[in-house]
């Protein structure tokens, strides 16, 4: 992994042409991000586990799945059968956080929390213990739709988040979804982001690969 990763959201891509998008990026990023949305936990729907399967037949990226769905411990199972290569559920919709974590991990995935920007801070502390979980998933707006604006309290949510895990000696990748663009992007690294989400910004555009390339070089990594 470099320092900086992008995981482009899938979210944003024409589902006609799905593989097209898939590829336009792949010369450029590690990461795939698949956005499960369930119409209950989020007032949306989008993609589930056939989609997510037929996608790993066809690609090698990194599969980054964020569940927004209510009852996350029943689809663990289904997702990782699919393919996902981490699995992150909200933790708004579980009362077992670490059975949840432990489901994942026994399935050879890795574990991912993501905590609502309405959701205090605090609520997510006990996973930022070293070696608690895999992946700390930080909305930077309220989930269910791409295309939304940066929440900016988001940044001093990074940074907290970011020296916890360092002074925990955690290495947690620390991720960070919604209005990641040119005009953020930045930001949200040096608060201490290292994986950044971004749907609109990249399968939003013409070419996506581009514009995959050009957030990557605002991060200063190279190819
Ligand atoms: C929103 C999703 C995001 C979404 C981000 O609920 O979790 O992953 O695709 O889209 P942008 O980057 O357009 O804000
Ligand atoms: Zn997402």
């Amino acid at each position: 992994m470099r320092k900086y990763e992008l995981s482009p959201s899938l979210l944003s891509a024409d589902f006609g042409y799905v593989m097209r998008d898939v590829d336009s990026i792949t010369p450029y990023c590690k990461f795939l991000h698949l956005d499960v949305m369930d119409g209950h936990y989020v007032p949306n729907l989008t993609i589930g586990v056939p989609v997510i399967k037929s996608i790993r037949r066809h690609s090698g990226l990194i599969l980054d799945t964020h569940l927004m769905i209510t009852n996350p411990e029943e689809f663990i199972k289904p997702f990782a059968d699919a393919g996902s290569d981490y699995i992150t559920f909200h933790i708004e919709c579980t009362d077992k956080p670490f059975e949840l974590i432990e489901q994942i991990r026994a399935l050879g995935k890795k574990a991912g929390v993501s905590i609502h920007p309405d959701t205090p801070a605090e609520k997510i502390y006990p996973f930022l213990e070293k070696g608690a979980v895999d992946l700390i998933l930080v909305m930077s707006v309220r989930p269910g739709f791409g295309g939304q604006s940066y929440i900016p309290e988001s940044t001093a949510r990074l940074s907290d988040y970011r020296k916890r895990l360092d002074e925990n000696g955690s290495d947690a990748i620390l991720s960070v979804d919604g209005g990641i663009n040119v005009s953020t992007v930045k930001e949200a690294a040096d608060a201490g982001a290292r994986l950044l989400v971004a749907g609109s910004a990249v399968f939003g555009k013409e070419d996506p690969g581009l514009a995959a390339k050009a957030l990557y070089e605002l991060l200063g990594e190279t190819f």
